[in-house]
């Protein structure tokens, strides 16, 4: 009933002749028909969001950001509004992503603000969460993902709730070859699906939960074929054209 979703980004990879011959083997290798099961999106960095938005024009592959500002304008140096994201091109955005938490110090409340402004924007914002290592061995992971998704969440109508995307992504999975078992994420799904019901219990099973962390067309299909696993948020993999088709055919 909800229909996959496979996120491409980029992060800080990729100059625009690159770029472009990406966007072209992706567009152009990916049947019409697998859009009717699956929707495709793919994040830039900021810079050649509104290039590549040109270059996907045509056909039905969205494209995304990375981050955004809480802020709608204003004196923010280096920052970029949900409506400028619009303006762009943008259909959705990644919001709360592990590096930008760890290396840039964005906290559950900065992340709650940019889904609230994403929302108001008419964005489809793509809230991430997810356990260090550390957190899993000692037992935390269930109660870390679940305090995080209720943070960015707070405050939200059940019907806001069901224009949100989730996507779980184990910061011990991310960029490491060390993917979670297919059993291991849809504990999490699971886990995650509940609070969700305990959130917005009308329209919790509308949400689309993603999984990210080493995804790539070899554990693609067994990730995508958890009932809780909704497609996945994909980064290194995403860089590689027939991977990524892969990865998205997987899904569809
Ligand atoms: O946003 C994507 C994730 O951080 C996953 O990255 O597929 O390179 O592990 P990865």
């Amino acid at each position: 009933m909800r229909k996959a979703l496979v996120i491409g980004n980029w992060k800080m990879h990729g100059l625009s002749s690159r770029n472009s011959e990406l966007v072209e083997q992706i567009a152009s290798g990916i049947e019409d028909e697998a859009f009717s099961s699956v929707d495709i999106g793919m994040c830039p960095p900021f810079v050649y969001l509104q290039a590549v938005a040109t270059q996907l024009a045509e056909t039905a592959i969205a494209v995304g950001a990375q981050n955004m500002s809480q802020h709608a304008s204003g004196a923010y140096t280096g920052e970029v509004s949900a409506e400028m994201l619009v303006d762009s091109g943008c259909g959705l955005v990644i919001l709360g992503h592990s590096e930008r938490r760890a290396i840039f110090g964005e906290a559950d409340v900065d992340v709650a603000a940019k889904v609230q402004a994403a929302l108001q924007a008419g964005l489809l914002p793509v809230v991430c969460v997810g356990e260090t290592l550390q957190q899993r061995e000692s037992g935390e992971a269930t109660a870390v993902v679940v305090n995080q998704l209720e943070q960015a969440l707070s405050g939200l109508s059940a019907d806001n709730i069901a224009r949100v995307v989730v996507a779980y992504e184990p910061v011990w999975a991310i960029g490491t070859g060390l993917t979670a078992s297919p059993e291991q994420a849809q504990e999490i799904h699971k886990v995650l699906r509940v609070s969700l019901y305990d959130l917005a219990a009308d329209t919790a099973d509308t949400v689309r939960i993603l999984y990210g962390g080493s995804v790539n067309a070899g554990n693609a299909q067994a990730l995508f074929a958890q009932p809780d696993i909704d497609g996945g948020l994909i980064g290194g993999a995403s860089l590689k054209a027939q991977e990524f088709i892969a990865i998205c055919r997987a899904a569809a």
